[in-house]
């Protein structure tokens, strides 16, 4: 089976968080499966500086009014089909914004021509591939759908993967034309949305298949309180819906192997990270003390991550002489507060307030525990980073956080299955109250050794969650099996 992904961002080409993996990842592991994957992205500059060996496959000359040049090329094990327009992707930093908080301002055009080239050669349009299934990713490629759905041309079933539904790509009713839509779809069962067009809502209205990354995101979406206004449609879709956990790299995700480790040890080996921890404090300019707690978070820092909750109780930590390093980048008053909080408790918090992919994975190899305080949080994949690399996650329990950790209940530790600690609901006291039950379970230390234990045991990979995924673009595709099997 041959499948079309299209996507925003993916790793290591260009990344600003869990969609870029999943997107750079899940190619690898469906091949196992026999699904074929051939990924579109945008030519940002950094993409196409990485993939420097390409060719050009077509030129069109006018999409949605720009010029575009499709190259294929194959960098890091990936088939990459690249879109360049340098007007509306020459530019460097971010994709989505120019800075935190300022989106460019034609995003809508720069991510509907990204669709509507997926759409044409879904329908056909190179002499020399085509795909049996398309797979699309969050708002940037939701016209996708809407493009096959108006065009009445080849039709491809497609499936849409619902990363994150509180990124919606809401424009006005005004850009209807120049998004190359018919008049016929601003309707209620278009792509209209209280008077607005939303890619978010034309990928749930007209994609074959949705596809959440997690079970229990895969249910809370269809709920008033976590559906963000598309809970009603999603419930009309349910028999199309369901939750597929992510799965993380494990090739690169590898203490044994991962280049950003100091000292590299075994998964499971939880003496083999004391080194570890000792550099990381020294690193940090923290007091190099193995029985100091010590807590780490990598984040985009934004309210759904909860790190205002996590910055009001930073002072109570500190006066539990537990210690914290941050590596996170995002809302500057977040990263303002952070700062001085830094300041303020030097001995105690550190931050590197930037993006770093080095310091991520050494952070999880050398924290005790990994903190995940989201509001929500419809997969996460930095807690399956903290399970494998032996950080017992501390994590609210909603959405993938709930799907892959088993909190230390008294139950649980006595059965021996608890790889880390939940708590509900997302707010400081009952933050507060979870991690000073992590710093208690912290100081048994045969306790806490079982965590980290059943944490490296816990599968995080793709395998199996590929499997699924691969029943549907086989099912869709035309051939064997379908999902109940
Ligand atoms: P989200 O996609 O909502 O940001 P995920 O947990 O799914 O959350 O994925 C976040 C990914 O981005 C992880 O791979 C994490 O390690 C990475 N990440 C987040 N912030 C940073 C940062 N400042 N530096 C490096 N990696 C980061
Ligand atoms: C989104 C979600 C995150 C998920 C990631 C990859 O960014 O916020 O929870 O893990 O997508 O699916």
């Amino acid at each position: 089976v041959n499948l079309l992904s299209v996507a925003s961002e993916m790793y290591p080409f260009i990344k600003t968080g869990g969609l870029a993996d999943v997107v750079g990842s899940l190619p690898a592991a469906l091949e196992q499966y026999g699904i074929a994957v051939r990924t579109l992205i945008p030519g940002y500059p950094c993409v196409l500086k990485k993939v420097s060996e390409r060719t050009v496959v077509k030129t069109f000359e006018n999409v949605l009014g720009y010029e575009v040049t499709l190259w294929s090329g194959v960098s890091n094990g990936q088939q990459l089909y690249i879109l360049e327009s340098p007007q509306l992707f020459t530019r460097t930093g971010n994709p989505y914004c120019s800075a935190p908080g300022a989106d460019w301002s034609d995003n809508g055009l720069r991510f509907a021509v990204l669709s509507r080239i997926g759409a044409s050669i879904a329908q056909g349009c190179l002499t020399d591939w085509a795909p049996d299934v398309v797979q699309t990713h969050d708002w940037q490629t939701g016209l996708l759908a809407a493009y096959l759905h108006y065009d009445a041309q080849r039709t491809v079933p497609t499936v849409h993967t619902v990363h994150n539904l509180a990124f919606q790509g809401i424009f006005p009713q005004t850009c209807l034309h120049q998004f190359g839509l018919p008049d016929e779809a601003f309707s209620f069962d278009g792509v209209e949305y209280y008077g607005q067009i939303s890619f978010l809502k034309a990928a749930l209205q007209f994609s074959t298949r949705l596809i959440a990354v997690s079970p229990t995101y895969a249910e809370e979406i269809k709920t008033a309180e976590m559906g963000m206004g598309l809970n009603g449609l999603l419930k009309s879709r349910s028999s199309a819906l369901v939750g597929i956990l992510n799965g993380l790299d494990t090739v690169e995700w590898n203490p044994l192997t991962d280049q950003s480790v100091r000292f590299p040890y075994k998964v499971g080996d939880a003496l083999g990270r004391a080194p570890n921890k000792r550099a990381f404090q020294a690193e940090f300019g923290l007091p190099q003390n193995k029985d100091t707690f010590l807590l780490g978070l990598v984040s985009r820092l934004t309210t759904q991550k909860g790190i205002d909750i996590l910055a009001d109780i930073i002072p109570d930590l500190c006066e539990m002489n537990i210690q914290l390093v941050v590596v996170g980048t995002g809302d500057p008053a977040l990263a303002r507060r952070l700062s001085a909080l830094q300041n303020q408790f030097p001995r105690q918090v550190a931050c590197y307030l930037n993006y770093s992919e080095t310091l991520a994975h050494r952070l999880h190899a050398s924290v005790d525990a990994s903190l995940i305080p989201s509001r929500f949080e419809p997969c996460g994949l930095t807690q399956m980073q903290a399970l494998r690399y032996g950080s017992v996650p501390i994590a609210a329990r909603v959405g993938g956080l709930s799907d892959t950790i088993v909190d230390a209940n008294s139950a649980a530790i006595a059965e021996g299955v608890a790889n880390g600690i939940l708590f509900t609901p997302t707010d400081p006291s009952t933050l507060l109250g979870a991690i000073r039950k992590a710093h208690s379970l912290f100081k048994q230390k045969s306790v806490w050794a079982r965590l980290q234990r059943n944490g490296s045991l816990h599968d995080v990979s793709w395998l199996g969650k590929a499997g699924d995924y691969s029943k549907i673009f086989m099912e869709l595709a035309g051939h064997t099996t379908s999902l109940s099997e």
